[in-house]
C-alpha cells in the first residue's frame, strides 16, 4: 500500500493542517529554480520504476548513481581551476603556483581576442587583450604558457570555442616540441559552439562551417589523439544567461545531440566520437535541484546514446562532466559571503558526481582573482575532498525520497523541452529561431523580478545589508604587458619564414573552400608560427561570420 493511502499518513496530514492553521508556513509555495514544486515532506512513494533500469549501481547503465563503479574511491574529482590573465608568462606563474598549492588539472582561460579569433595589435582587440584570459597570438606565446610543465603528465582544458582547432593545433605542437606524441595528450577543448550562439557569444562563423570545424576535431582526435576530450557541451554559459536548472539541462543535451547528429552526418561512428564527448554544468545555489540535474543528466545521456543512437561502446553511453559553480551568484557586496556560496555549490557538485571541479574565488565579482582568494577557492575543494567524508561512498543522496523524486521530475520536464526542440528541427534550427534564447531571457527576467519583489533573497543584496562596506584588496593586471605583446608579435611576423606561412595560409584557405579535414593544414599554420589571427582571417574570407 502507498505510504499516502495508510491512516497513519492521513493522521498526519489532519495533525498537520491544523497546525498550520495555527502557525501557517512562512510560504505558501515552495519552489525549485525550475519552478519545480517542493512538498512538505516526501515518502517511499516517490521511489519509482525499478532500481535496476532508473538508478543502476555505479558504473553500471543509466549511470544514475555515478559513472565509475568506484567514483571517488577510486580518484577523487579533478580538481581544475579556470585561470588566465595578461601574458602568456603571467599565467604561466599562475598555472605553477596553482600547480603547486595541489590542484589537479590545468584549465586555460583566454582573452576575448583570441577567443574570437583577432591578433593583439588588431584594431577589434583593443582594450581587451589579456583582461578575461591569456593572450595567445600565436605558437610562441602556447610555448610560454606551458613552460616548466610537462604535458604528458597533466591534462588541460581549453575554454576555446570558434578557434578551437588553432589551439588546439598549437598544444599539439607545443607536445610534439616536448617529445609528448599527440596520441598520448590528455585534456579537453570546449569547442561548443552552439551555446555560444545562444548564451556566451564568442562566435566567429555561421554555424555550417562552424560545425564543419568541430567535427573536424572529433576526427582528427579519433585518429590522432585518443585520449583527448574533443568537446565540453556547456550549460555553465546557458545558466549564467538566466537560465534555470531544467533549462540548463536541456539545452544542453539538445545542442549535445546536434553534435552527434552532425557528426553522423559527416560520416564518423558513432563509437568513435562519442567516448570522447564531455560536457560542462553550472554547480548553482539550490543545492538538492542541483544534485538531482547532474543524477538525471547522467540517465538521460544513457538512454539517448545506447536507444536513441545505438552506441554500442559503453564509453559513449557514460556522461562525464565538468562543473564550475555558479560566477553569478557571486555577489560585489560582502565578498567574504561567497567562500560559503561556492563551499555550498562545490559541495552539491561533489554530491551530484562531477568528474571535474571549478571553485569561484570570493572577489570574481570584482576582479580576476588574487592569488589569496584563488588559493582559498581551490582549498575549499581540497577540504570537501579531505575533511568531510562525503566522497567515501558513491551517490550518497541517492534513494533519498526528495532526490530521487526530483530527479524524475527534471527528467521529465527536461524531456518535455527536448522534444519542443526537435519539433522544431533540432537546436541549431531552434538556436535560429532564437528559441532558446527567448525562453533564457524571460526566466531572467522572472528571476531578477523575484529577487527585486524580495521573493528570493540574496543575503547582503536584498537582505542583511551593510551600511559600510569592506574594501578588499583585488587583483590589479599590469596592463605594460600590451606594449610587449604588440613588439613580440612584430618581431615574430619578421623573423619567421614568411613564404612558409603564406603558402600554409593559402593551402589552408584551399582546403577549406574544399571538404577535407582542415586541423592538419590549421596544424601546419600553427607550426610556421602564423597567428591566430591571420588563420582565423583566412578562415573568415571563406566562411563569412555569423551575423547574430
Ligand atoms: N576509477 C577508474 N578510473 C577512473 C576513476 C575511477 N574511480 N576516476 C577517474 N578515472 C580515470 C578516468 O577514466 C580517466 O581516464 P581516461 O581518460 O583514460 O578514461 C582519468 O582517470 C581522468 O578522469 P576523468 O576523465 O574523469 O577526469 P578529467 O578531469 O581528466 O576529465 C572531463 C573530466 C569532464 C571528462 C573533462 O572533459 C574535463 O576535464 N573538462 C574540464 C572542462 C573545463 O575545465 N572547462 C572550463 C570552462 S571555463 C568556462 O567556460 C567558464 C568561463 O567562460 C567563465
Amino acid at each position: 500500500m502507498k505510504t499516502k493511502e495508510t491512516s497513519y499518513f492521513k493522521q498526519w496530514q489532519e495533525k498537520t493542517e491544523n497546525e498550520t492553521a495555527k502557525r501557517p508556513e512562512r510560504s505558501e509555495r515552495f519552489e525549485t529554480s525550475s519552478a519545480i514544486p517542493v512538498d512538505r515532506v516526501y515518502t517511499p512513494d516517490e521511489l519509482t520504476g525499478s532500481y535496476e533500469t532508473e538508478l543502476g549501481l555505479p558504473g553500471e547503465f543509466p549511470y544514475t548513481r555515478g559513472i565509475r563503479r568506484t567514483m571517488y574511491r577510486g580518484r577523487h574529482w579533478t580538481m581544475r581551476q579556470y585561470a588566465g590573465f595578461g601574458s602568456a608568462k603571467e599565467t604561466n606563474r599562475r598555472f605553477r603556483y596553482l600547480l603547486e598549492q595541489g590542484q589537479t588539472g590545468l584549465s586555460v582561460a583566454f582573452d576575448l581576442p583570441t577567443q574570437i579569433g583577432y591578433d593583439s595589435d588588431d584594431a577589434m582587440a583593443l582594450g581587451e587583450v589579456g583582461k578575461v584570459g591569456v593572450a595567445i597570438d600565436s605558437l610562441e606565446d602556447m610555448e610560454q604558457l606551458l613552460e616548466g610543465i610537462s604535458l604528458d603528465k597533466v591534462s588541460t582544458s581549453m575554454t576555446i570555442n570558434a578557434p578551437a582547432a588553432v589551439l588546439l593545433a598549437m598544444y599539439m605542437v607545443v607536445a610534439e616540441k616536448q617529445g609528448v606524441p599527440a596520441g598520448k595528450i590528455q585534456g579537453t577543448i570546449q569547442n561548443d559552439i552552439l551555446k555560444e550562439y545562444i548564451a556566451r557569444g564568442t562566435y566567429i562563423f555561421p554555424p555550417k562551417p562552424s560545425m564543419r570545424l568541430i567535427t573536424d576535431i572529433f576526427s582528427y582526435c579519433a585518429e590522432h589523439a585518443p585520449k583527448f576530450n574533443t568537446i565540453s557541451i556547456s550549460g555553465y554559459h546557458i545558466r549564467e544567461a538566466g537560465s534555470n536548472a531544467v533549462q540548463e539541462l536541456a539545452f544542453t543535451i539538445a545542442n549535445a545531440k546536434a553534435y552527434v547528429d552532425a557528426a553522423l552526418e559527416s560520416g564518423l561512428d558513432v563509437d568513435t566520437f562519442a567516448p570522447r564527448l564531455a560536457f560542462f554544468f553550472n554547480g548553482h545555489n539550490h543545492f538538492f535541484e542541483e544534485v538531482a540535474k547532474f543524477r538525471a543528466a547522467r540517465r538521460m545521456w544513457a538512454k539517448i546514446m545506447k536507444e536513441e543512437y545505438g552506441a554500442k561502446n559503453e564509453k559513449s553511453w557514460q556522461l562525464r562532466f565538468h562543473t564550475q559553480v555558479a560566477g553569478s551568484t557571486l555577489t560585489a557586496q560582502q565578498p567574504d559571503n561567497n567562500i560559503v556560496r561556492v563551499a555550498l555549490q562545490a559541495l552539491a557538485a561533489v554530491m551530484g558526481g562531477t568528474q571535474s571541479l571549478h571553485t569561484n574565488a570570493k572577489d570574481e565579482a570584482l576582479a580576476l582573482p588574487t592569488e589569496d582568494s584563488a588559493r582559498i577557492a581551490l582549498r575549499t575543494q581540497q577540504i570537501i575532498a579531505s575533511e568531510t567524508g562525503v566522497a567515501d561512498t558513491i551517490d550518497p543522496l541517492g534513494g533519498s525520497f526528495y532526490v530521487e523524486s526530483l530527479t524524475d521530475e527534471m527528467e521529465k520536464r527536461a524531456q518535455e523541452y527536448i522534444k519542443e526542440i526537435e519539433n522544431r528541427g533540432g537546436a541549431v534550427a531552434a538556436v535560429d529561431q532564437q528559441y532558446m534564447q527567448r525562453e533564457i531571457r524571460r526566466t531572467a527576467y522572472e528571476t531578477q523580478k523575484k529577487i527585486e519583489n524580495e521573493q528570493e533573497i540574496v543575503v547582503g543584496v536584498n537582505k542583511y545589508q551593510l551600511d559600510e562596506e569592506p574594501e578588499p584588496e583585488l587583483l590589479e593586471v599590469d596592463e605594460s604587458f600590451v606594449s610587449d605583446q604588440h613588439n613580440r608579435l612584430n618581431e615574430l611576423r619578421e623573423t619567421r619564414d614568411n613564404t612558409k606561412v603564406k603558402k600554409a595560409l593559402e593551402e589552408l584557405k584551399f582546403h577549406a573552400e574544399g571538404s577535407a579535414n582542415l586541423m592538419p593544414y590549421i596544424k601546419e599554420a600553427v607550426r610556421e608560427y602564423a597567428t591566430v589571427g591571420e588563420i582565423c582571417n583566412t578562415l573568415r574570407e571563406v566562411f563569412g561570420e555569423y551575423q547574430g
